[in-house]
């Protein structure tokens, strides 16, 4: 192989307009010529093991990220080119590049974590390096033009999760720097600082369509270390937030129902606080996080984060509160509401429940204990009663309106 590749490094840091996500630049060289050249920030959603239960780390990509010169390559007759960057101990992001002459394409991407990482992966059970793949990530540009994704799209690599954002990157580059055209992602489109663009690429995610109705009800659980369900819920969720949309260039308020069947379930559970991760389609993660106070062994909803990164958006949507009290019930027993219930979790975000039914403490043999039910059911019921109370009542009056006005007319007769 006579390959000598020069690999030079330009780190250009600063923080984004918005979101504080550092961008790194990363080129990879070849002699004085540059073959791939990235500008992007990445930020990673991973979940790992610990001893008893499951966690999710969330990091960014760090502005000290370089280029791993040992395996980064302008690409060979037999390989491809080929560009890893490489951050902390072990951490390694890599995209491999594939083209056919007119279009260029990311055809891998490899997420490489290393799980000894104590400030990343804290309490982790395992020391082990893992390496994901994921390969028609869905990157595409015409040659000779520079890829433009400034929305954040994020892509699925194994378990874990990597959202990219303000990228611009090149491969096979006919110059050493990024070419001037470019070709911009479908995110892009239509954002008012799109510059006039060549060719089109498409990206995943499209924002969920606006469905509503009611939604769907789902059955969670999150398991504990040694198999056994530590939280159980069954429930309908409708998400009622508004952010800014690209393509309508205006603040739109969003109902998006959960679909169970699209939505991957993970959480923790640990003796005085479970929580419970929806994620849909990689792009909104809801986390629920309930409470025990062991005094009173009284349990509530005390958290709730809701994270979208739609391609519509021109920032992630992110919304948190940990100071909540809904569905409060008792330990031992589990949580019951079929009224509809709305949930405000920030001014611009509420979450609407449909008929739950949740137990995040002290379930047994796979099922709910003895529920509770709230305040509006127990209000529910009552109405039948009063109803039928105030018909009983009127049935009542008339029937002494009637017995009165007899008598009246009764003692009428007797006057004639
Ligand atoms: C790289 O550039 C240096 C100086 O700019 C030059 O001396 C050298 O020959 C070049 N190398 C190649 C492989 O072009
Ligand atoms: C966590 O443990 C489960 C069960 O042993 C295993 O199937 C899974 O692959 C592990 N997850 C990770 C991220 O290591
Ligand atoms: C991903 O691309 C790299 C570089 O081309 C290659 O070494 C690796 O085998 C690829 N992985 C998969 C799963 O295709
Ligand atoms: C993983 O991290 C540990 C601790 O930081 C380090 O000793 C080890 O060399 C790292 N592994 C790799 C492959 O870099
Ligand atoms: C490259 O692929 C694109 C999309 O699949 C196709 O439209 C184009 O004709 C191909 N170009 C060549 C030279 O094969
Ligand atoms: C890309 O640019 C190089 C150098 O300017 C040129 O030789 C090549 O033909 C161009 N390729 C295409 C597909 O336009
Ligand atoms: C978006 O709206 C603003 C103000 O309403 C307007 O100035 C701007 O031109 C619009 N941009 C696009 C791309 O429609
Ligand atoms: C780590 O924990 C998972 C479950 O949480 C378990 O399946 C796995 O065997 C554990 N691995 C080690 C190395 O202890
Ligand atoms: C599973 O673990 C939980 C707590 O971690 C414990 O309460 C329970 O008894 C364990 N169940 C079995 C079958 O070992
Ligand atoms: C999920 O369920 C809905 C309605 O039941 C259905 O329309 C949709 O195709 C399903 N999606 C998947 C990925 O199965
Ligand atoms: C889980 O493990 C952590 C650390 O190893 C410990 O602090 C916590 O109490 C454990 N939780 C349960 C429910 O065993
Ligand atoms: C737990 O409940 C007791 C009794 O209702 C209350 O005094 C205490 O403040 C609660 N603790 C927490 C942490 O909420």
């Amino acid at each position: 192989m006579k390959l000598s590749h020069s690999l030079a490094v330009l780190i250009i840091a600063w923080f984004a307009v918005i979101g504080r996500i550092q961008a790194v630049t990363l080129e990879v060289n070849e002699g004085n010529s540059t073959c791939i050249k990235a500008e992007l920030s990445a930020s990673f959603s991973i979940t790992y093991n610990t001893s008893n239960s499951t966690r999710t780390a969330q990091f960014s990509l760090p502005d000290s990220a370089t280029v791993d010169t040992g395996s980064s390559s302008c690409g060979t007759d037999n390989s491809s080119p080929w560009l890893v960057a490489l951050f902390g101990p072990g951490h390694t992001l890599g995209l491999s590049f594939s083209t056919n002459g007119s279009l260029y394409n990311v055809a891998n991407l490899t997420l490489q974590y290393n799980l000894s990482d104590t400030s990343i992966f804290p309490d982790a059970n395992s020391s082990d390096v893992v390496t994901v793949v994921s390969s028609s990530v869905g990157i595409w540009a015409t040659i000779n033009t520079t890829y433009r994704c400034v929305s954040p799209t994020t892509f699925s690599v194994g378990g874990a999760t990597v959202t990219f954002s303000d990228m611009r990157l090149e491969a096979y580059m006919p110059g050493n720097d990024l070419s001037p055209t470019e070709s911009v992602c479908t995110a892009d489109k239509g954002s008012p600082t799109a510059p006039p663009t060549t060719a089109s690429t498409t990206t995943t995610p499209a924002p969920p369509p606006t469905p509503p109705g009611t939604p769907e009800r789902g059955t969670y659980s999150v398991n504990n270390s040694n198999g056994t369900v530590c939280l159980l819920a069954r429930m309908g969720l409708q998400l009622n937030f508004s952010y800014f949309s690209l393509s309508q260039n205006k603040t739109v308020q969003e109902l998006v129902n959960l679909s169970p069947n699209e939505t991957s379930v993970s959480g923790s559970c640990e003796a005085s606080s479970a929580s419970l991760v929806l994620i849909q389609e990689q792009t909104t993660t809801l986390n629920l996080t309930f409470t025990l106070n062991s005094t009173s062994n009284k349990y509530r909803l005390s958290a709730i984060t809701l994270l979208a990164n739609w391609s519509d958006m021109t920032v992630p949507f992110r919304a948190s509160n940990d100071s909540l009290d809904y569905l409060r019930s008792t330990l031992g027993r589990s949580y019951m509401c079929n009224a509809e219930q709305t949930l405000t979790v920030v001014p611009t975000f509420s979450l609407n429940t449909f008929r739950v039914q949740v137990q995040p403490f002290e379930v047994t043999t796979n099922q709910f204990a003895t529920a509770e039910e709230c305040q509006m059911d127990q209000t529910q019921m009552l109405i039948p009663i009063i109803v039928g109370a105030a018909l009983a009542g009127l049935v009542l009056i008339v029937l002494i309106a009637y017995l009165i006005g007899r008598k009246r007319s009764h003692a009428g007769y007797q006057t004639i």
